[in-house]
């Protein structure tokens, strides 16, 4: 067994940190002090692959642009043959840095699928359009051959989901869902921890999603994902990473959801006296508003990448005021056509009896997921940072500390396993099975049925 097939065990990490008595000890320091530059977290299945996975984009935005980095990173595994996306910006960056051919960029995914699998020279596609434009693709693709990994939500009705997912059956290929989270270190050793048995039985869990107040205004207030109608409901475009989680966590189906929640804030009734349409319109509270979009965008230069602006930052400024002056972005908070909860708490029940409460939050000021699993034996505190497991019987803490990225540092990890699993043509190296990410959306529909009819919903594949 090779070092890092040992340390990839992670029964070192967990000894040295137990060794410690209770104090933290973070798998990157761990790594380092090991003299280890690689990833704790790989998966020993993984093997060199003959040929890099050869892959269309579809969507060069946010997200694509965050799976196509992994290009450059690691080019023997990956390789981006074609790309579309309607943004000039966006499909003339994504097609520079990766050396794309010019008849291989296209402005809507329809024209590159029209070009057929093999003429295109792809493998695989990478969808990651708006939330509307996840069926048709997908559907297009799986049907010429071609194996997928698709942003979350899958789509926005179940019914497109339970499309996809026979699609995904009858063709055999691989369909990778961004469940970015489940290949966070936080979440993995939650999982491993728990699937040892490392506080009995699990009786019940607490989850919350803090979503962070700037963060829902930039994406749920003002962004694409403000329309439920145009984007998908917030239980789904945000939280169903949530019901995932829960749902792998605990290890067995939801049987029944309930939800209550709504758009207390982020409303017309509630805008300030001498406020205006856009921040920038002579707003008399703009030095007061927390959500001040000169504040944020402006001022502090927060959550630029929307304005898609040149690497020369010498006319920022300019560009800046500009995008304020021209996009939802500058509009006025409680002036916008938004129908997102800004709170909602949803409870299920699981069929082994383990029971969830589940609460989004916008209104905070911080980020993180925080999570509490109860026991037989004994039970997890965490906060995406750190954990700490206390045992009834000894009364003995242990913490470990996890602290990476947004996403637990999973989106890179989700992405090589995607591409092993094409690669090695083995799904089993998914950490989500296309029935699993199926089932966690349906969770999210049933909550957001419960919500708007005031019922209590089932939960069936
Ligand atoms: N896994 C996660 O944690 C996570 C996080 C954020 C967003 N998402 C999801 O990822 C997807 C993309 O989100 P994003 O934040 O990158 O958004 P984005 O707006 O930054 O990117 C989407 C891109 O798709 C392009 N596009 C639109 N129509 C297209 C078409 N017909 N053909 C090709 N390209 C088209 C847009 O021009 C844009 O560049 C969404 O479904 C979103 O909900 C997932």
């Amino acid at each position: 067994m090779s070092l890092r097939q040992f340390i990839s065990t992670r029964g070192l990490l967990r000894a040295m940190t137990a060794v410690r008595n209770g104090a933290a000890v973070s798998w990157a320091e761990a790594a380092r002090r090991l003299g280890l530059g690689e990833d704790l977290y790989t998966d020993p299945r993984h093997r060199e692959l003959p040929r890099p996975v050869r892959v269309l984009l579809l969507g060069a935005g946010n997200r694509g642009s965050v799976y196509a980095r992994y290009a450059q990173i690691a080019p023997r595994e990956f390789q981006i043959v074609a790309v579309a996306d309607p943004n000039p910006k966006r499909l003339k960056a994504a097609g520079d840095t990766h050396g794309v051919a010019p008849d291989r960029r296209f402005r809507h995914w329809h024209d590159a699928l029209a070009v057929g699998r093999v003429a295109l020279g792809a493998d695989a596609v990478i969808i990651a359009t708006p939330d509307r434009e996840h069926t048709g693709p997908a559907l297009q693709a799986l049907a010429m051959g071609l194996d997928v990994l698709l942003e979350k939500p899958i789509a926005p009705t179940e019914a497109e989901c339970r499309q996809i997912l026979a699609a995904a059956r009858e063709t055999g290929r691989i369909v990778g869902v961004c469940h970015v989270l489940r290949y966070s270190p936080y979440f993995r050793e939650l999982k491993a921890l728990l699937d040892a048995g490392a506080i009995g039985q699990v009786i019940s869990v607490q989850h919350l999603e803090p979503i962070e107040h700037t963060h829902m205004s930039h994406s749920y207030v003002r962004g694409h994902w403000r329309s439920s109608q145009n984007a998908t409901p917030i239980i789904l475009a945000k939280s169903c990473h949530d019901t995932d989680i829960i749902r792998w966590l605990v290890g067995d189906h939801a049987d029944n959801v309930h939800c209550f929640g709504n758009l207390k804030w982020f409303t017309a009734i509630n805008a300030p006296v001498g406020s205006t349409e856009r921040c920038m319109d002579g707003c008399a509270v703009e030095h007061e508003c927390a959500y001040s979009a000169l504040q944020i965008y402006w001022r502090d230069r927060k959550r630029l990448y929307v304005f898609d602006l040149p690497e020369d930052r010498s006319h920022w400024s300019e560009l800046i005021l500009q995008g304020l002056r021209e996009t939802d972005y500058g509009r006025c908070v409680y002036r916008m056509d938004n129908d997102q909860p800004d709170h909602l708490t949803v409870n299920i029940l699981f069929r082994n009896g383990v029971t969830a409460g589940f609460s989004m939050e916008a209104h905070v000021s911080y980020e993180g997921r925080r999570t509490r699993i109860m026991g037989s034996q004994g039970d997890i505190v965490g906060n995406m940072e750190t954990f700490t497991l206390t045992s009834f019987r000894s009364g003995e803490r242990k913490v470990w500390s996890l602290k990476t990225d947004a996403h637990g540092g999973g989106d890179h990890r989700m992405l090589k396993d995607w591409l092993q699993a094409v690669g090695q043509r083995d799904p089993k190296l998914l950490s989500s099975s296309i029935e699993d990410s199926v089932e966690s959306h349906l969770m999210a529909f049933a909550a957001e049925r419960s919500r708007l009819q005031r019922t209590i919903e089932d939960v069936r594949l």
